[in-house]
């Protein structure tokens, strides 16, 4: 009895033993769940890129998963093979409950890929760039929980409902567009330095962002509220900004400075008064208020002490309503809504509703 346990258990180490010999974990291709298994199997550390498809099995849907795998020196690809953007690819799936750290990137969608879930919630670091493009049209599900450190991060995928994420600690770029995720906040509410930009487009399910950067080079908005400054950030200096067609714009009280260089701004008439809640700016371009409501802007007193030589240009804005430097507070009472800062370096108004009473201070 006693030797036939022993027997099986060396069986089963030499087993295991001569499998691992035989698994190359350089450069590794995964062409099949056979092959995940091999891997899972054989590799905790692949020193190469990891490449998932061309998928040689035609089934339903083919379940690439790599528990096991804790480190990718290099970058995870996909790989479509040789075949255009009509083919319709193998659905598959990409799981890892072990993955913590790639060196390289990790890159689905340079091409058409059917990818329908990525689960790596114990992925913490990618050193380069992590980008689910718009090409993952199928995924529905991104479970990238533990996700702190990344260059340049791309979500996007018009059928992605569901994000498990739960901050970013460094990361230099960020565009999140094209999909039906309902809260971005784990993304942008974080005191990150963006130098590459940062991008919100086309959430149709998201109504509101908070934004808790440190800093940005650049940043992005179109069709949602905004709140500037995170429930930990205290400053907030940004470089160019677009906001367009925002449905609401706030700044946390809890923010003691915040300054752009440039707001570019399409309003609508879902917002028809817009306070311009900066201590310090230097351009305001107001552009294609082609709508029917009239619509107001706001400077705020310490406008008056802008330094930087503060240029307005506004133009193809027939609803904007630049005819007075005063209007109503929510009780009605007359205030001052506009204040001009003392050193204007260039006004330029096209197509808007203007009266000397607003140029006249
Ligand atoms: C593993 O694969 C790499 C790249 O394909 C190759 O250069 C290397 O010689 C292989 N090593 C072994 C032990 O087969
Ligand atoms: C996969 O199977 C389907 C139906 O079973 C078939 O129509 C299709 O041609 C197969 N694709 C490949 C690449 O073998
Ligand atoms: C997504 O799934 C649909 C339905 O199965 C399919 O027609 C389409 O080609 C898939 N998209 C991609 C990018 O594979
Ligand atoms: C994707 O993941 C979700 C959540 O774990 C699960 O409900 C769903 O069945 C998965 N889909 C596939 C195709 O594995
Ligand atoms: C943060 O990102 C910068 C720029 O990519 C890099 O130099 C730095 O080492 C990163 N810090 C950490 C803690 O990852
Ligand atoms: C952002 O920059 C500030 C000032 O240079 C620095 O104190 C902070 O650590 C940086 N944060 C990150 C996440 O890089
Ligand atoms: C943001 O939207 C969520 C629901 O999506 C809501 O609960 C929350 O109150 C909103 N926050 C602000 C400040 O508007
Ligand atoms: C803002 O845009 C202007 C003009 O396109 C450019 O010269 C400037 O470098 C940008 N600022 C930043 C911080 O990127
Ligand atoms: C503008 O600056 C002056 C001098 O520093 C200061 O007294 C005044 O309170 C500032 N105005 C506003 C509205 O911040
Ligand atoms: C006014 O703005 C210009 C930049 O357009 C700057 O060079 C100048 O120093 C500013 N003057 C004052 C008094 O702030
Ligand atoms: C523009 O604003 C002024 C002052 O608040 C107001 O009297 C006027 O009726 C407004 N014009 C339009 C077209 O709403």
């Amino acid at each position: 009895m006693i030797w036939r346990v022993d027997q099986t258990l060396l069986l089963g180490v030499v087993l295991f033993t001569s499998r691992a010999l035989a698994t190359n974990c350089s450069t590794v291709s995964v062409t099949s769940e056979s092959d995940a298994k091999t891997l899972r199997q054989s590799c905790q550390v692949i020193t190469g890129d990891l490449t998932i498809g061309p998928f040689v099995q035609n089934t339903s849907t083919v379940h690439i998963n790599l528990d096991g795998i804790e480190t990718v020196k290099g970058n995870i690809n996909h790989d479509l093979g040789s075949h255009d953007f009509t083919y319709q690819e193998t659905p598959f799936t990409v799981s890892s409950s072990t993955l913590t750290k790639v060196g390289g990137t990790v890159l689905f969608g340079d091409d058409v890929c059917n990818m329908l879930n990525f689960s790596m919630p114990s992925l913490t670091t990618v050193s380069g760039d992590f980008t689910m493009s718009f090409w993952c049209s199928n995924l529905t599900y991104l479970d990238i929980t533990s996700l702190e450190f990344v260059q340049n991060l791309q979500i996007a995928g018009k059928s992605l409902t569901t994000l498990h994420h739960t901050k970013l600690s460094n990361a230099t770029g960020l565009w999140i567009y094209d999909n039906l995720l309902d809260s971005v906040d784990s993304i942008f509410n974080n005191p990150l330095n963006i130098t590459t930009g940062a991008e919100i487009d086309t959430l149709p399910n998201v109504k509101n962002v908070t934004i808790g950067f440190h800093s940005a080079n650049s940043l992005d908005i179109s069709d949602l509220s905004v709140i500037l400054g995170g429930s930990s950030s205290t400053e907030m200096s940004l470089g160019n900004v677009t906001f367009y067609k925002l449905t609401g714009l706030q700044r946390n009280s809890n923010l003691k400075v915040l300054t752009a260089d440039s707001v570019d701004t399409v309003p609508t008439s879902s917002m028809s008064q817009m306070d311009i809640p900066f201590d310090d700016l230097r351009q305001l371009s107001v552009r294609e208020g082609m709508y029917s409501d009239v619509v107001t802007l706001r400077l705020p007193a310490k406008a008056a002490n802008w330094t930087g030589g503060f240029a307005l240009s506004v133009y193809m804005s027939p609803g904007l309503n630049l005819s007075s430097m005063y209007g109503l507070d929510d009780q009605g009472n007359q205030i001052q809504t506009w204040y001009w800062p003392t050193n204007v370096s260039s006004i330029d108004i096209y197509e808007a509703i203007v009266a000397n009473e607003f140029l006249y201070v």
